[in-house]
């Protein structure tokens, strides 16, 4: 098949080069010509694992190329993919939480000047219900004569795990309501299919609706276990044997259950928004979404107060490291990153800041200022008076914790991630704060001895 992406963001990108290792025909457009250039060179413009290779595989095999024309992408296009950006909606420069659709629109009005033949448009980003409808009514407008369908058809792929979510899914949903579109749809996500992945058809505003609830209710199991978290810190409990005991009950589900520092990211904080402001705007209020994102925002605040607590109140001219600042893992996304807001906090009460991430460090740098960076995690620790660990990479999760111990001024370890075992810690000697588990604190002799040799 042929196919156009509109849009080559995580979606977009991600979405057209599965499609042509599907063996469809791909063209992936952009309007910044800077992006397209870098891509034809195979310079991909985000960190996700294995998609620079799956990129210069296609590109290679012939089938997935990238243009800033229009008329190009559409050429003989069976179905074209609007995976344009849905940033929040500005209300005189403040963030009023609706999604912009002006890209979306934009994109629907050039698609339908473009119209050959029957062409199946397929929303992919994360709209707001309704929204495949509008695209509808737009392209009718436009180009009256234009034979075609338009169809919802989000995507559930996590940054850092994109290309194994696209190729591996749950279940693929599919909005339309017309039978020659979901026959092509059916088509093309045949190779799914085949590995029994489901498909789900239904109405474009279940499709739309589908996707927030799911991102929606994702949200809220983080936020529900983040703060059984802090009952278990005054309980004695441990959340972790909480989570995974909860887990086993197949009604809940073991996955995202793992208390932190708050969701962040490109998804769940927007949707959540817009999923509330959706409701408040239809006469809906989705009161417990709106808790939500109430509550996730304050987690993020108090992350720093609990560091200033682990280092017994003030940090007045301390020296504190953080290794990670992408908002997860195998990304170097930090949008809406919980460090985003514990860095400048700290920096406010006094400290300075020395800090590494594998990947993110460019990308943080242009949020917070006056941060030492370093390319490598131990010099993180070198005579601070406090780690803390904000992301759980893989790199942080055996490091040599006798070499940090000496390494650091004080042996205070704040873990936002739950990453280390409490008898390892308890073993080695550290002030131990985690999340939602029994604080280690046997070091009290040591903290006296590093008193009194200042
Ligand atoms: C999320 C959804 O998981 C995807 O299904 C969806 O397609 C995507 O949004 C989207 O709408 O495009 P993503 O934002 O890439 O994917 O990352 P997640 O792995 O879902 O993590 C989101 C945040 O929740 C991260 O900050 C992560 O650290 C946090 N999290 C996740 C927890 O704190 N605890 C958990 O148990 C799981």
């Amino acid at each position: 098949m042929r196919i156009g992406v509109v849009g080559t963001g995580y979606v977009g990108l991600v979405s057209g080069t599965c499609f042509a290792e599907f063996g469809d025909d791909v063209t992936c457009l952009d309007t910044d010509i800077t992006k397209i250039e870098r891509l034809r060179k195979g310079d991909i413009p985000i960190y996700e694992p294995g998609l620079e290779d799956l990129v210069a595989k296609q590109v290679k095999a012939g089938r997935l190329s990238f243009t800033t024309d229009i008329k190009e992408a559409l050429d003989g296009a069976d179905a074209v993919f609007i995976a344009v950006g849905t940033p929040p909606k500005k209300d005189g420069g403040a963030e009023d939480g609706h999604a912009d659709l002006k890209y979306v629109y934009q994109a629907a009005r050039d698609i339908a000047q473009n119209i050959k033949k029957y062409t199946v448009i397929v929303t992919k980003s994360t709209v707001p219900v309704g929204t495949a409808r509008e695209v509808e009514k737009i392209i009718r407008e436009t180009n009256p004569d234009a034979e075609f369908d338009v169809c919802s058809n989000p995507e559930f792929l996590r940054e850092g795990a994109a290309i194994n979510d696209f190729m591996h899914p749950d279940r693929v949903v599919v909005g339309t309501e017309s039978p020659r579109a979901q026959k092509l749809m059916k088509r093309l996500y045949r190779p799914l299919y085949i590995n029994q992945t489901p498909i789900v058809f239904v109405a474009p505003e279940t499709s739309e609706l589908i996707k927030y609830a799911s991102n929606a209710f994702l949200a809220t199991k983080i936020t529900f276990i983040n703060e059984i978290a802090d009952l278990c810190e005054k309980t004695g409990a441990n959340v972790q044997d909480v989570a995974r005991a909860m887990g086993m009950d197949g009604r809940i589900g073991s996955k995202f259950l793992h208390a932190g520092p708050g969701y962040g990211g490109s998804c769940f904080p927007k949707d959540t928004l817009a999923l509330a402001q959706t409701g408040q705007k239809l006469g809906a209020p989705q009161t417990i979404v709106e808790q939500v994102v109430q509550v996730n925002a304050q987690r993020q605040k108090e992350m720093a107060q609990r560091i200033i607590d682990a280092c017994g109140g003030d940090i007045t001219g301390q020296t504190i490291g953080i290794l990670g600042v992408a908002f997860k893992p195998n990304t170097d996304d930090v949008r809406d990153a919980p460090s985003l807001v514990v860095i400048p906090a700290l920096q406010e009460a006094g400290a300075h800041i020395i800090a590494h991430d594998p990947e993110a460090m460019e990308e943080a740098a242009k949020h917070v200022s006056n941060v030492t960076w370093t390319d490598d995690p131990y010099a993180v620790t070198l005579d601070v008076d406090c780690l803390v660990i904000m992301t759980e990479w893989n790199e942080f999760r055996a490091l040599q914790l006798d070499r940090i111990k000496k390494s650091m001024k004080t042996p205070i370890l704040v873990d936002l991630r739950n990453i280390y075992n409490l008898e390892e810690m308890k073993d080695h000697g550290f002030r131990y704060v985690s999340i939602g588990r029994p604080l280690i604190d046997n070091l009290k002799a040591s903290l006296s001895s590093v008193e009194s040799v200042a």
